[in-house]
């Protein structure tokens, strides 16, 4: 997912070396004219920073008034934003004005400052331009780090060590995963899905202005094809995966902060949407998954799992002991500053066609989250591979 709009979080994931099923992932929604970009699954592999040799233009080429970042590409500018929010655990009206390139804040050009100052930590001690030494290493969540200790004695204790016999009562992850296809509905019942048209609302809230709620459709078929269309006032925001490449069709009206919606964006990925049985077939997603422990998720004892998937990222998956279920879905998503989580999270299942499914889907990657509520989900309704396409007048 992903955020379009004068806010565009653009993961660079897109490489030209990538395979078709790669570029299959590429794929994004908007609200608000702000595009939240879910990213692609092989963000953590690494190769998603610099393409070398790339013909990406850099931030200053995109952008309006960049200073600090300069040479950067492009794409990585919003991942560094969501970065720097996180770490001060502010919104980004915390630095910006209603333009971006604006320097009004004092705090946007404090930030500059701060960025200077990381990137010379970094360089001086470490060798390393970023990732070392960065803004939440000092920031830990708040605009004004702390310089006191605190009294607690449990700050300096050892953290503890997981109970070995908590970890030899576990069940196996082959038993977990058994239950959690059973409390699905059964293989093949979840074999027999060919396409799905949800319908809801869409809500997001971008740590800018209040929350917006849009209606949306969503068409999908597998293995992976999907149309989503999301009714804003201003018009409708479309975009579509036809099984090997995304498009996007932004009939929105543009306003306010949203106004400028730089060039040249690429598009992120959110499996939840294009991959058809990405949440409902886990072990083709994830080859390889252990068993860690239990969590208390949203007040539902969960099994933590540790999960790879097919294209290396490391995930955090948990499912529900009681029921079975998946609840959420726990990532890492990579910027030059450092890693920032992106959680999804899954609930009020309930049956369809034998199959039972989440009609409420949370994701968030601070600041942002974007909440998809169904009041309507149909099964193997016919849909024609051509509804997926690019439409026309974009090409
Ligand atoms: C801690 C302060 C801070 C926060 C929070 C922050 N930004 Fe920024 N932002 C900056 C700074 C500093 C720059 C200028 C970077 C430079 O000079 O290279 C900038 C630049 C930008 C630009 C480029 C504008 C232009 O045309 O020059 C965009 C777009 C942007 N930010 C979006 C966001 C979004 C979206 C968020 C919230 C997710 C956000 N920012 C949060 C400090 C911040
Ligand atoms: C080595 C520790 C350290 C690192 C790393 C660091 N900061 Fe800071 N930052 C501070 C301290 C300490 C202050 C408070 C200074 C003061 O009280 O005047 C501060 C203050 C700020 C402020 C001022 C808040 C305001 O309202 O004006 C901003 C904005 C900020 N930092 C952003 C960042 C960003 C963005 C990064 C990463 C690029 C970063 N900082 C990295 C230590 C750090």
């Amino acid at each position: 997912m992903r955020f379009r709009g004068s806010l565009q979080i653009k993961i660079a994931t897109m490489k030209i070396t990538m395979t078709k099923e790669r570029l299959t992932r590429a794929i994004s929604l908007t609200a608000l004219g702000l595009i939240l970009s879910f990213t692609v699954m092989d963000r953590l592999t690494g190769d998603s920073l610099a393409a070398p040799g790339s013909q990406e233009k850099t931030a200053e080429q995109v952008y309006k008034n960049i200073k600090s970042f300069t040479g950067l590409p492009a794409s990585q500018l919003d991942g560094v934003m969501n970065y720097m929010s996180a770490s001060l655990g502010v919104g980004c009206s915390y630095c910006h004005t209603d333009s971006w390139e604006s320097d009004d804040r004092a705090a946007k050009n404090n930030a500059r400052r701060m960025i200077e100052m990381t990137r010379a930590i970094n360089k001086t001690n470490y060798g390393v331009e970023w990732g070392v030494v960065s803004c939440y290493t000092c920031h830990v969540g708040r605009p004004f780090p702390e310089a006191t200790p605190g009294a607690r004695q449990e700050l300096w204790q050892p953290p503890p060590k997981p109970d070995p016999k908590a970890m030899a009562a576990l069940p196996t992850i082959d038993e977990v995963l058994e239950k959690n296809i059973r409390a699905l509905g059964g293989q093949a019942s979840i074999d027999g899905l060919k396409t799905r048209t949800s319908r809801g609302t869409l809500t997001v809230e971008n740590g800018i202005g209040p929350a917006v709620s849009v209606p949306m459709e969503i068409h999908q078929k597998a293995p992976n094809k999907m149309l989503f269309t999301a009714a804003y006032p201003g018009g409708a925001y479309t975009e579509g995966f036809d099984g090997s490449a995304s498009w996007i069709a932004d009939n929105r009206k543009k306003e306010g902060i949203a106004g400028t919606e730089p060039e040249g964006r690429t598009l992120g990925s959110e499996p939840t949407l294009t991959e058809f049985h990405a949440y409902i077939k886990l072990r083709e997603t994830y080859p390889t998954m252990r068993l860690l422990g239990k969590e208390i998720i949203n007040g539902r004892e969960a099994f933590l799992i540790g999960a790879t998937s097919k294209s290396g990222s490391r995930d955090k998956i948990y499912i529900d002991t009681e029921t079975g279920l998946l609840i959420r879905k726990h990532t890492l998503f990579k910027t030059v500053l450092g890693m920032i989580p992106e959680v999804v999270d899954f609930s009020d299942y309930r049956e369809v066609g034998g199959v039972r499914l989440p009609f409420k889907i949370i994701w968030s990657r601070p600041p942002f989250t974007w909440t998809r509520m169904f009041t309507e989900i149909k099964h193997n309704v016919p849909i024609d591979d051509e509804k997926f396409d690019k439409p026309a007048s974009k090409q």
